[in-house]
């Protein structure tokens, strides 16, 4: 991969030596803090910084090779490049793996009965199933779809948690045909009507109702009042989860087995985990009362991940220690047994063992109007394969990959290809000013919820997904192509 070096004149106007928003300071760039762009990470101190891939935010295996291509997993990103194409997420197959088994042990390790699930959402296909499972953790699925994928993985169906708050009857018959293990229960009427096809099929489900416990958690913060407003749970305020939990255990062919919560998600607050627990126990308290014993309590997913080098996540260790900590303490109280403990990481598990590696196309330096400049950087994806940006403003790393540079670090955003201004993959940046069209960027931490989310909008296939470990390369996706696109439309 070869990339062209640009002249000043083709990347527009202004031009400039490099396009932080003035000259070279002559004392260099450690003066470069009169920069005060708003929103922008801090300009690296130096190119050693600019091209350094920081172990919190990258995958890690990720490193940079003799002559500075970045690798993960041992394949650099230009032979992943080459075999699969570009746009492509590499997967390190080692840390998806490490991730999932850190999970369970620190779970094992509180020496209560927990289960963790893995959240497919975050991102499924069967070879990720069949790592996660085989380092025994289980699957949460909340559409048919991903019920066919675990099960295509081979995934044993009781070791299967279907979530959903519009499961319909054809994905409801479905479970039930195969032995889903587990339902969550998210309204009345899914009652009646996971009820009735249960009878109809001759089986017993067993379920959890899921809470709405009053708790929204969105990174470092959380609210404990009342968040009912939404359309997942049954609330304890207007006694909607009581009547919930009272109706499964009225049907013969249910059995409440226990009682969900999710909270949220990229979560660094463990107070938030901690109020929905106290507020769990104190509900399964209440149906104890009434005869109804709850034996399992999911405390749903939502452990955060470091985007970039400023994000600081919580340990998994230390956070199921905590909780099983407050569940205990909370079920002594209560004089209740101990409930089997479940949670259900999807991001903490997959999101920081995934890259996302692009091609630049176009460099355009846009003159901001107040001496600075902003070069925007187009790439061969965007909003495609990475919604989140658009969505959430969700920030991230970016690194040139295919090699190091020495020049001065400019000020980018990066683009993506799609007709529609808030296309952005990564807002603010730094980037080394000799940076030209065919050189490759590589996005960290897109594990979860951006192959997950990808869409084909303007017509854009979505990327292939390939597995990286010891120095091979594994189809886990492949690239979508124009013609599976074209294959859905009949006269084409
Ligand atoms: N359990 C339930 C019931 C959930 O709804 C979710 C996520 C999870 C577990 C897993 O949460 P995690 O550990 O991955 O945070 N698209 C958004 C995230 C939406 C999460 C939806 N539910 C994003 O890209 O940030």
């Amino acid at each position: 991969m070869g990339s062209r070096q640009l002249r000043d004149s083709d990347r527009g106007c202004p031009t400039r030596p490099y396009a932080v928003g003035m000259p070279a300071h002559p004392a260099g760039p450690r003066h470069s803090d009169v920069i005060d762009i708003h929103g922008a990470p801090p300009r690296p101190l130096d190119t050693a910084e600019l091209n350094h891939l920081d172990a919190a935010v990258w995958p890690t295996s990720a490193r940079r090779e003799p002559g500075g291509v970045v690798s993960v997993g041992g394949v650099d990103v230009v032979t992943a490049v080459r075999e699969a194409g570009s746009p492509v997420v590499l997967l390190d197959q080692d840390q998806v793996r490490s991730a999932a088994r850190g999970y369970a042990r620190s779970y094992d390790a509180t020496g209560t009965p927990t289960r963790v699930y893995y959240a497919g959402k975050a991102f499924l296909s069967t070879a990720v199933a069949r790592w996660i499972t085989d380092e025994g953790v289980d699957i949460d699925v909340c559409t048919g779809g991903e019920l066919e994928v675990a099960l295509r993985a081979g995934v044993t169906p009781d070791r299967i948690l279907f979530h959903g708050n519009n499961k319909s009857e054809a994905e409801l018959i479905r479970a039930l045909e195969v032995g889903v293990g587990r339902y969550v229960i998210d309204s009345c009427l899914e009652i009646a009507r996971l009820g009735a096809l249960a009878q109809d099929a001759g089986v017993v489900a067993d379920c959890l109702v899921r809470v709405t416990v009053g708790v929204e958690a969105h990174t470092h913060e959380f609210i404990a009042t009342a968040h009912e407003d939404q359309k997942f749970g049954l609330a304890l305020t207007d006694g909607s989860a009581r009547e919930a939990a009272r109706r499964v255990a009225a049907l013969p062919s249910l059995n409440l087995v226990g009682l969900h919560s999710h909270i949220g998600s990229q979560i660094f607050d463990p107070a938030g985990f901690e109020v929905a627990a106290r507020r769990l126990v104190g509900f399964a308290a209440e149906l104890a009362a009434e005869g109804l014993s709850i034996r399992e309590l999911n405390l749903g997913g939502g452990m955060g991940i470091a985007y970039t080098s400023a994000d600081d996540p919580l340990d998994v260790a230390d956070m199921a220690a905590a909780i099983v900590s407050i569940v205990r303490h909370e079920c002594d109280r209560a004089d209740l047994p101990l409930p089997l403990l479940c949670v259900e990481p999807g991001r903490a598990i997959i999101g920081q063992a995934g890259i996302t590696v692009y091609t630049v196309g176009t460099i355009k330096a846009i003159d901001l109007g107040n001496g600075l400049t902003r070069t925007f950087v187009s790439v061969d994806g965007g909003m495609s394969d990475n919604i989140r940006t658009a969505l959430y403003d969700a920030e991230y790393t970016v690194a040139l990959a295919n090699r190091e540079s020495d020049a001065e670090p400019m000020l980018c955003r990066v683009v993506g290809k799609h007709c529609e201004s808030g296309d952005i993959v990564v807002r603010d940046c730094w980037l080394p000013a000799d940076l030209a069209p065919g050189d490759l960027l590589a996005v960290a931490a897109t594990g979860a919820y951006c192959r997950s989310m990808a869409s084909n909008y303007n017509q854009v296939p979505r990327p292939g997904v390939m597995g990286v470990q010891d120095g091979h390369l594994e189809t886990v996706l492949r690239r979508e192509t124009i013609d599976d696109l074209l294959s859905l439309d009949p006269g084409a």
